[in-house]
């Protein structure tokens, strides 16, 4: 960031883009995503970012809703600063809209202005399956396993699909487990129509386990439901989106590795109830940016669980991937005088 107070600033203008203008950035450059997600690692890793606790707003009338705030600060590369406000309110579906709404706001590192207001469900499921998708490659070590598992077929667990599919892992087969067995048959079917053979809906998440080495857990438990500790017996690659899936005893007997251990080690997550049990989080091994730098490694005889908080540097750096893209095609919509008169 730099500071030269002297320099005249032009007044920034604020642009607001939609899920379709985000969308349409997204879809069919998945990879240049991931990409991007990574490198967002690597400059949190290197310390050019400021990315503090995520605030959770909670109901007392409404103990399954919530709304987080996410602040931070990207720099290197990025340069970019902004809050992604993001609600899940898990009744949503049920009444015929998605559980998660979001927008995300970029702010400019000269001047302190918001010059992007973007709808940000998109981004954030973006960023969320691209970083699944890196540390699964990072701990598989490849693109190509026999057979994947989904606990929780929503929309989260989509998304991981389109990265998994535009990335081209190679895979022997599909089994979805989801309470709602009209979910996982409605996933089931998306797979089926992107051409996936040997796709199953199974009857208990052990069968989202069984024979399948890389497992995506993305349901909406708010208390560990994974409980018996075969389900990791034949050490699978498990991606733990949802965070509090599995019991502290699973966390304990596997090798975990997270995004930022401070930020994940909180708010109940499974990580949190496994520090708690034992006292101390040496059974985190690292983070995503170790096993990319090659500082950390996997032990193949365990189970890996990936945990990822999802930090708010990655919505940044998304974000501003995106911007950049629709500014550039003069996409989105200015909106004239937001700020009012430039002398106040
Ligand atoms: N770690 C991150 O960075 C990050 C980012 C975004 C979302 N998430 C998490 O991803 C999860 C999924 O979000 P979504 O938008 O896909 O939600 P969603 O409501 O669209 O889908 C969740 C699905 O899980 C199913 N489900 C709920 N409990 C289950 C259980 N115990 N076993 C099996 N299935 C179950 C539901 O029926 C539903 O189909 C949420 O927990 C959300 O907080 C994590």
């Amino acid at each position: 960031m730099t500071d030269t107070p002297s320099t005249p600033l032009t007044l920034p203008q604020l642009r607001v883009l939609t899920g379709a203008d985000v969308l349409r950035q997204v879809e069919g450059n998945r990879a240049t995503c991931v990409d991007v997600v990574r490198r967002a690692y690597v400059t949190h890793a290197a310390g050019r970012s400021v990315n503090p606790e995520s605030a959770f707003l909670r109901f007392p009338h409404k103990p399954n809703s919530r709304i987080i705030s996410l602040p931070a600060y990207l720099g290197g590369e990025f340069e970019v600063a902004g809050i992604k406000w993001i609600a899940s309110f898990p009744d949503n579906p049920a009444r015929g809209i998605p559980r998660a709404s979001a927008v995300l706001l970029l702010n400019d590192t000269e001047s302190g202005y918001p010059i992007a207001a973007m709808e940000s469900s998109v981004i954030s499921a973006s960023r969320t399956a691209a970083s699944a998708v890196l540390g699964a490659e990072a701990l598989v070590g490849g693109r190509r396993v026999e057979r994947i598992g989904l606990v929780g077929a929503g929309l989260i667990g989509g998304h991981v699909w389109k990265f998994l599919r535009d990335l081209n892992w190679q895979f022997g087969g599909f089994r979805i487990f989801d309470l709602d067995r009209a979910h996982a048959e409605r996933f089931a079917q998306t797979l089926k129509a992107d051409g996936v053979q040997d796709v199953e809906v199974v009857e208990e998440a052990a069968g989202a386990f069984t024979d399948c080495d890389l497992v995506i857990l993305t349901t909406v438990a708010g208390e560990p439901h994974l409980t018996d500790p075969a389900l990791l017996a034949h050490a699978p690659v498990v991606l733990h989106l949802s965070l509090r899936d599995l019991a502290p005893e699973l966390i304990l007997g596997a090798q975990n590795f997270t995004d930022d251990i401070d930020h994940a080690v909180r708010e109940r997550t499974s990580l949190h109830l496994a520090e708690q049990l034992v006292g101390h989080r040496d059974f985190v091994h690292g983070t995503i940016a170790d096993l990319l730098a090659g500082t950390v490694s996997r032990d193949p005889e365990r189970a890996a669980v990936f945990s990822p908080f999802g930090l708010g540097v990655l919505d940044l750096a998304v974000g501003k991937w995106v911007h950049d893209a629709v500014l550039a095609a003069d996409g989105g919509q200015q909106v004239p005088d937001f700020y009012g008169e430039a002398v106040r």
